[in-house]
């Protein structure tokens, strides 16, 4: 019997209590790695709930790495200790030296495309256009503060924020600790300044806009394999990583080497910046639960809605250990940068009228209904890199295949992105193909022009 107690009355589904159990039993070392569990039948007999529950936990915590299941055999506690492969971390742009400083791959914009089926489009759901103008005529007529307001944000949207991160997140917030962005890549620029001197560790392939601004701010890039546990983070005070949703290999950091990290950065005095950009759109599980929960002195996370929302509201959140908070305010207080109020006392609408919600939760259903879509076109060609998961996918294949698919899919209006230029030392090729800003008759075009190009191999 494990020592879980759930409580029908506290308003928290009951798998995701029981998960939340488990992880704490885990954590503390009450499980240990290998201990079986009961099965998802004798569990629900004994905690007295319906087999879905115990079903649903026990699916959750396996897609987040803290158990596996073995055929045949039941479900395990797996290894959630530090050990395995030490990824060696290497170095391959420089700042402030100026030694060798290279563009992280940035794709010039398309001439005559049409359609961009990137990773930064989602989808809008028509549906909500009236509330989405409802809140833009809440603006108009409100009151904006007359000066400089509060550095952190409009006070307002930071309770909503800390609501909704606390439900969706598993991040328990006192809205003071949330500082509002102008985005993810803002957030990061807030914090660089305030890190101790050296460089930043970027997972490779990375996110491109986080690699390119720690070059901005004459900090080196030390790549971070991204699909490796790491254990070692060399002289990097940061490391920059997306365990949600891996950006763009899709796969979500396992629970051991979550705390493999967090182990690393502990001794190299670094921080973890949590990059947290759409995990709530996982389909088959709920969203893995954020990174800072298992450390909020050593994660700096960084939230935004670009995803839900739209990327052009140009809103994002950051919650930092309180000495980095403190310095960043201090930084922002003097030189006013932030949010633009509309922006967010639009966002606080869309919060309040459970508008953000109905968005994510119709998204969702229209990627798990896409994603599938491109998985059937694209697995005779070319292999899947991580979990179907976000609003795009990502697809391993020779570089001179990708480029062949990615030409036929311009000369039909489509602009797609190549895998290589997210990579630096990794070397990896293939597409990645996102599904959130075309139609359901764009991306069958798409993928037609797509398949038939690797068909003609
Ligand atoms: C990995 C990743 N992080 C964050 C973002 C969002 O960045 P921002 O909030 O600066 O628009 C994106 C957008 O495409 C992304 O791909």
């Amino acid at each position: 019997m494990l020592p879980v107690t759930l409580d029908r009355t506290c308003g928290e589904p009951l798998p995701a209590q029981l998960a939340g159990q488990v992880r704490t039993l885990v954590l503390s070392g009450t499980l240990g790695t290998g201990d079986r569990l009961p099965s998802s039948r004798a569990l629900a007999a004994d905690l007295g709930v319906s087999r879905a529950v115990t079903e649903q936990a026990y699916d959750q915590l396996t897609a987040e790495g803290w158990l596996e299941a073995r055929r045949g055999s039941g479900t395990y506690v797996a290894t959630t200790h530090p050990r395995g492969v030490t990824s060696r971390l290497t170095r391959v742009t420089s700042g402030p030296t100026g030694v060798t400083s290279r563009p992280t791959g940035a794709t010039p914009r398309p001439t005559g495309a049409t359609s961009r089926l990137d990773t930064g489009t989602p989808f809008f759901d028509p549906r909500l256009e009236s509330g989405w103008r409802r809140a833009w005529r809440e603006v108009s007529v409100a009151a904006p503060p007359r000066g400089y307001d509060d550095p952190r944000g409009l006070r307002e949207l930071r309770e909503a924020l800390a609501a909704r991160l606390g439900r969706t997140r598993g991040l328990d917030l006192h809205p003071d600790e949330i500082i509002v962005t102008a985005g993810t890549t803002d957030g990061l620029r807030a914090l660089l300044p305030e890190l101790r001197h050296g460089p930043v560790a970027v997972e490779d392939p990375g996110y491109r806009a986080a690699a390119e601004t720690v070059l901005t701010y004459s900090r080196e890039v030390i790549d971070l394999p991204a699909v490796e546990r790491v254990t070692d983070l060399g002289p990097a005070v940061a490391a920059y990583v997306t365990p949600a949703h891996q950006h763009p290999l899709g796969r979500v950091m396992p629970a051991a080497d979550r705390l493999a990290l967090l182990e690393a950065a502990r001794r190299a005095d670094a921080v973890v910046i949590e990059d947290d950009y759409d995990s709530e759109f996982r389909y088959d599980v709920a969203p893995v639960p954020a990174m800072a929960r298992l450390d909020r002195g050593r994660v700096v996370y960084l939230g935004t809605a670009a995803k839900s929302v739209v990327p052009t509201l140009r809103l994002g959140w950051l919650v930092a250990p309180p000495d980095l908070h403190e310095l960043i305010l201090r930084r922002r207080t003097i030189t006013h940068a932030g949010a633009a109020w509309p922006s967010q006392r639009a966002l606080l609408t869309l919060l309040r009228d459970g508008w953000l919600d109905r968005a994510v939760r119709s998204a969702r259903r229209v990627y798990a209904e896409r994603a599938p879509r491109v998985a059937e076109a694209m697995s005779p060609y070319a292999t899947l890199a991580g979990p179907l998961a976000g609003m795009y996918s990502t697809w391993l294949l020779p570089e001179t295949d990708a480029l062949r698919a990615r030409d036929a899919a311009r000369a039909a209006g489509f602009e797609i992105n190549l895998l290589s230029t997210y990579a630096r030392t990794s070397g990896l090729t293939g597409l990645v193909i996102g599904f959130g800003g075309v139609s359901d008759a764009e991306l069958d075009q798409a993928l037609a022009a797509i398949t038939g190009a690797l068909s003609d191999r």
